[in-house]
């Protein structure tokens, strides 16, 4: 292939675009580097002793991984002396962590989910690493977390590793969605997919169908007509994934078409839904649209919702432009 590396990439999107400080440059490098290391982590996985479970709870409540620990720590060590940030927050850490007092600050927040799909790694199965990167100015108390509560609209850069047979980091600076490939031997990750697109028809659809009881109306709906097939109103049959890795999910739709769903349903309504706002929907929401799609919670584009807390949970409906658009017309009717 082209054999531009991300370096190289970051560099040349900062002469094309201008506006791509070395700070960001630096924040975006700093983040493959750790995905790699990461990645490196889980391919060693039980001859490191790092499978199975931390022996502790994250904020909202999920039994944390000794990797879900593992990673976060490496994503803090990594960002926090580098002088190009201003804080960051993690899906896995209560409260937001401030760049150290006595080491330099940038002006950049970085908010990330750093193992998705944790459920996946003690079954060696697909799991990912999700982050988004927001602007704040140069004095805000980032220990607080109003720096942090942008719309999805504010974001900078925003991307996701996938840790699969290849490590795959895929991202979005806001002029469209590339991909690029891991090369182990170079420890470099190499453009592998410019200008990524999402089929605009789909039979493929991703949602965990045990919550199916649970679901509100407009979903019942959506997903009885996909499941009747050609023989139902939508005249076709459609195909049915679900990885339990978002990262997973939506690379898969990023690479070949679908629609992504972990709507609002009756087990999870109370908290909002299951996926998180500032770690989850925010970033692949961009990515979605950048390539092309749609990202909605059934009832709001996600991109413009002001968000309330750094853990506020939202529902996703994502993918191919005219699905989404079919699921937030059930919600509307
Ligand atoms: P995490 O491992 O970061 O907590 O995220 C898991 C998320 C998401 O990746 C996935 O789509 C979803 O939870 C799977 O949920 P179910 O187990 O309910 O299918
Ligand atoms: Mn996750
Ligand atoms: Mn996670």
């Amino acid at each position: 292939m082209s054999g531009i590396t991300l370096a190289a990439y970051l560099r040349d999107a900062q002469r094309a675009h201008g506006r791509l400080p070395d700070d960001l440059i630096q924040t975006l490098e700093i983040t493959a580097t750790t995905c790699e290391r990461i990645s490196a982590a889980l391919q060693r996985g039980a001859l490191a002793g790092i499978l199975g479970m931390a022996g502790s709870e994250n904020v909202q409540g999920e039994d944390q991984k000794k990797l879900d620990v593992i990673a976060n720590d490496m994503l803090l060590d990594a960002h926090a002396s580098g002088g190009h940030l201003a804080g960051m927050a993690s899906e896995e850490m209560d409260d937001p962590f401030p760049i150290p007092d006595g080491v330099s600050r940038g002006r950049y927040l970085l908010l990330f989910d750093p193992l998705d799909g944790s459920s996946n790694i003690d079954i060696n199965a697909l799991t990912g690493t999700i982050f988004s990167v927001l602007a704040t100015a140069p004095d805000a108390d980032t220990t607080r977390v109003t720096p942090f509560l942008q719309p999805g609209t504010a974001q900078v850069a925003a991307g996701y590793a996938v840790y699969g047979p290849a490590t795959q980091l895929v991202l979005t600076l806001g002029h469209g969605v590339d991909a690029f490939t891991l090369d182990p031997e170079q420890g470099a990750f190499i453009l592998t997919s410019e200008g990524m697109r999402i089929p605009e028809a789909t039979q493929e659809f991703a949602i965990n169908m045990s919550n199916q009881r649970h679901w509100e109306a407009p979903v019942q709906r959506y997903v009885a007509e996909l499941l009747a097939g050609k023989t139902g109103v939508r005249g076709k049959d459609f195909n049915m994934r679900w990885v339990a890795a978002m990262v997973a999910d939506i690379h898969r739709i990023l690479t070949r078409g679908g629609i992504f769903l972990y709507p609002l349903d009756s087990k999870t309504a109370a908290k909002g839904g299951k996926l998180r706002l500032m770690y989850e929907a925010n970033p692949m929401a961009w990515l979605i649209e950048q390539a092309g799609g749609a990202a909605s919670t059934g009832r709001e584009r996600i991109l413009d919702l002001a968000p309330s807390g750094l853990h506020q949970r939202v529902a996703v409906i994502l993918g191919a432009r005219e699905e989404v658009e079919r699921v937030a017309g059930y919600h509307a009717s």
